[in-house]
């Protein structure tokens, strides 16, 4: 099969906001607890934090992380997790019907980000809790000294402030499985006077509302336009939640739902500028993916509760293959062609709990498919994105009515002169030799690298014993002609190839 890919150095979706590699950690099954968190593991250092899981986080590329929920989030006491540990209350945490020790809190969270070197995310309850309490963990957090709270982090141990920007404003306070679920006039109240009074503690923070749970969920759309009624003016941000199933076991059905990633992308952004236009405003909200992954093999109750209210029981610990692989590579692309409206997104969550990495608790630590798609992507995606054209076969399915075969971005960086072509064939049976046209982009290129993430059968797995069973290879068939670059992608592949002009005078 013939396509092709056109770009050009002028058209200019947006720079990329890097924090669209973000990742997440919640208080979950053994996401933090025999995840990042495990004190006595052969890798663990002095903080209790294990060594495996921080290097393959570092790998993983993320930038930012959301804690500590998710719906946990709804029920936590974030004074709870902070002060001495023996003090530290254990609670029956009724998200997950788990005991929380609170071992873990919000400054071993901070000491692990700094040595993740990532940037935090946090968010506030605003289900059991509201205005109050989150004005008061924000000057815990981010107040210099000479108040209460904030004398209060000094004495725990942490004498500058954490200086966290990014805030969510709750956890998806539409979905009735939420602790303290609201409507969409409740939680718009809510998020105005929350935001209001976060602001006036710290002018310097960003601020996320809740949208959709799920593009599926009965108030969508309505939800959005109701709460960004009352606070459009507060918030900078607004949230989509969503998780990829194959329930239908069709691999060509599947990628479909990377084309309903981007549908809802668009009508969220057009529903925020519904907003925006009848208030007659210039300011345009961005949005926060703050909750992306494939999820359906593990979705059941009995996944996400272990009776008698265990310590970090094993819950929704879903094993990756080769097309959910391809699939996150698609939603990375879909984000990335979106990049002038989501400046956010984390793919949900780091480790064990759907996570890229996998762990055994006093174990080994390892990769999941879905790892190398992301991993390839945060570590080549610096710079623009461009508008591309894509030209490809396309075919029908009931998730959506054309699916083009290939899929793409082109992200450019003029700081160093690269080029990255990310692309999906998302033909099963046949590969595709795709003309890349990188107008006005140096007409003298030499490649980088192009890197394929292939498996022949769609159902291969990473474990324990095999972890690089589905793994990143160098693909060979890439040649470079002036501004032109044919590149041949194997069938149900995801690929990311770097080119470089080469300076004048170099050659
Ligand atoms: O990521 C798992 C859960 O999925 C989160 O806690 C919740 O926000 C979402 O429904």
């Amino acid at each position: 099969m013939n396509a092709r890919l056109i770009v050009d150095r002028d058209f200019v979706v947006s720079e990329l906001d890097r924090r669209i590699f973000g990742t997440f950690v919640e208080h979950m099954g053994r996401c933090v607890y025999g995840g990042i968190y495990e004190p006595g593991h052969a890798t663990a250092d002095e903080d209790g934090f294990r060594g495996d899981v921080l290097e393959l986080t570092r790998e993983l590329g993320t930038t930012i992380i959301r804690y500590p929920g998710g719906n946990f989030l709804s029920g936590y006491n974030w004074e709870d997790g902070v002060g001495p540990a023996d003090k530290r209350p254990v609670r029956r945490d009724l998200a997950w019907f788990s005991t929380e020790t609170n071992q873990f809190g919000t400054n071993e969270f901070m000491k692990w980000s700094k040595k993740a070197n990532i940037e935090p995310m946090f968010g506030v309850n605003l289900g059991t809790k509201g205005a109050d309490e989150a004005r008061q963990f924000l000057e815990y957090c981010n107040h210099d000294g000479g108040s209460a709270l904030s004398d209060l982090r000094k004495e725990h141990g942490f004498e500058a402030p954490h200086d966290i920007k990014f805030w969510c404003l709750g956890n998806e306070m539409d979905g009735p499985w939420q602790i303290c679920h609201k409507t969409a006039e409740e939680y718009g109240r809510v998020a105005l006077e929350t935001a209001k009074v976060m602001r006036w503690v710290d002018p310097t923070i960003q601020l996320a509302a809740c949208g959709s749970s799920h593009r599926n969920m009965p108030t969508y759309g309505s939800w959005e336009y109701q709460v960004l009624d009352h606070c459009y003016d507060e918030v900078d941000f607004i949230s989509l939640h969503t998780y990829f199933n194959n329930h239908g076991d069709s691999a060509a059905e599947y990628f479909g739902v990377i084309e309903l990633l981007d549908a809802f992308i668009k009508e969220v952004a057009a529903i925020c500028d519904a907003v925006g236009a009848k208030r007659r405003s210039h300011k345009k909200i961005m949005l926060s993916l703050d909750e992306w992954n494939v999820w359906y093999k593990t979705h059941k109750i009995e996944n996400m509760r272990v009776p008698g209210w265990p310590e970090a029981p094993k819950l929704i610990e879903e094993v990756y293959n080769t097309e959910d692989a391809l699939i996150v590579g698609g939603a990375l692309i879909a984000m990335l062609n979106n990049a002038d409206r989501v400046k956010v997104a984390c793919l949900a969550q780091l480790v064990n709990v759907i996570g890229p990495i996998m762990t055994e608790t006093g174990g080994d630590a390892w990769r999941q498919t879905i790892f190398h798609p992301f991993a390839l992507a945060s570590k080549h995606g610096h710079g623009r994105v461009l508008k591309s054209v894509a030209e490809s076969e396309s075919y029908s399915a009931k998730t959506f009515p054309e699916i083009p075969y290939l899929y793409a971005t082109v992200i450019d960086n003029p700081a160093d002169g690269t080029t990255t072509v990310i692309a999906l064939n998302r033909s099963l049976t046949d590969s595709m030799e795709v003309e890349v046209e990188l107008r006005g982009l140096g007409t003298d290129r030499e490649l980088v690298h192009a890197t394929e993430l292939h498996h022949s059968n769609l159902k291969a797995v990473n474990t324990k014993d095999a972890p690089n069973t589905v793994a990143p290879k160098a693909n060979k068939d890439v040649t470079i002609n002036g501004e032109r670059m044919t590149v041949r992608l194997k069938p149900a592949s995801f690929n990311v190839i770097t080119t470089k002009a080469t300076p004048v005078g170099n050659a």
